[in-house]
């Protein structure tokens, strides 16, 4: 008989629900959430909300393209966290509510692991996977992590941001130069046309493993500054070479600590995951570090990049079958680590 997993996901700004049958994607249906675009954030209460008008369509949309019934489904895969907690509890309550009328088994999942278990998401039998142990650079809005993944359940963490994020870095300097939230994905549109020499913004000096983006952006922000008192149109004049400028200071940061990594651990395989992963700069000076310490490289999909239920359902598939089923009193977790 067949394992079909049905995974959501609804840990911050994306409702998202996916199926995955005997490790095969059938579906995956994202619902993103314009209202917080003119608070330059995500405001939690508003997305709460949006998640429980969201959540009924997009579960719905994903079982009807998996083509399959609600009543082939084996499983409930959930994101009980890290994340919002009223937004985390809009998808943990319908999990609950939806495995008790069918009767059927609840998994819970964290919301890191299934970004690393991404690579995991398969189309075909024979799409390939990284093999253990292997890096993942995790980098989103919220984490920027260095993780030594060795095997689907143990994943230690060798670094980790001790401030802000490496999304944060991106959406606080965009919000300096008055572009829309989130910022990452303007920053990278406009660096594909600037010199990423043009500027240079400090970089942290922070031992081990670590990482910090904090002072970057207070050093961004005060070259603005200065320059706009002198020039009021300086933005829109240089908006291009800023960008370049951010975007590779960021990515000297996060592959720095990466190459480091690298040679400490002697792993062969390096992953990238979360939503600072769909930058086009950050993927291709990755491939080029692999390429150039003889590692293979794993990139996803952009759209497996930011918050998604494809992860969820597929790190749950892999509990499944481990029979790691969740008791129906847990609660969801704001913050929990990998
Ligand atoms: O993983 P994610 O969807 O959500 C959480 O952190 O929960 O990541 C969102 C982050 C935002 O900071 C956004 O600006 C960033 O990913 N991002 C990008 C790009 N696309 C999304 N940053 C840089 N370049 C991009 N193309």
């Amino acid at each position: 008989m067949s394992v079909i997993i049905l995974g959501i996901e609804s840990s911050c700004d994306d409702t998202s629900a996916a199926v995955i049958a005997d490790g095969l994607l059938r579906s995956n249906v994202i619902a993103g959430q314009k209202v917080h675009e003119a608070y330059g954030g995500v405001v939690p209460e508003l997305a709460s909300r949006a998640h429980q008008q969201n959540i009924v369509p997009v579960v719905s949309e994903a079982i009807r393209q998996a083509g399959i019934d609600k009543k082939d489904i084996s499983a409930i895969a959930y994101t009980r966290g890290p994340g919002l907690l009223g937004s985390l509890l809009v998808g943990t309550s319908f999990a609950k509510g939806l495995a008790i009328g069918l009767d059927i088994p609840l998994v819970d999942v964290n919301h890191l692991h299934a970004h690393v278990l991404s690579h995991f998401i398969k189309n075909e039998e024979t799409d390939k996977v990284p093999e253990f142990p292997f890096l993942c650079l995790l980098i989103s809005g919220g984490n920027s992590q260095i993780i030594l993944v060795k095997s689907m359940e143990e994943m230690e963490i060798l670094g980790k941001t001790i401030d802000d994020a490496a999304g944060e870095a991106f959406d606080k300097c965009a919000k300096v130069m008055g572009l829309p939230y989130p910022g990452g994905p303007h920053i990278d549109r406009y660096a594909a046309e600037g010199n990423p020499e043009a500027f240079t913004f400090s970089k942290p000096h922070i031992p081990d493993l670590d990482y910090s983006f904090s002072g970057l952006k207070t050093s961004f922000l005060y070259t603005i500054r200065d320059k706009v008192k002198e020039n009021p149109d300086f933005i829109k004049e240089n908006i291009a070479d800023l960008c370049a400028s951010l975007q590779k200071t960021i990515i000297d940061i996060l592959l720095n600590k990466l190459q480091k990594a690298i040679k400490q651990t002697g792993v062969r395989h390096v992953a990238i995951g979360g939503g600072v992963s769909a930058n086009s700069g950050v993927r291709k000076a990755v491939e080029e570090l692999c390429r150039k310490m003889n590692v293979t490289p794993w990139i996803p999909q952009r759209s497996f990049t930011t918050d998604n239920a494809a992860m969820v359902a597929i790190a749950g598939y892999y509990k499944y079958l481990n029979k790691e089923f969740s008791d129906l009193a847990l609660p969801p977790f704001a913050r929990v680590t990998i």
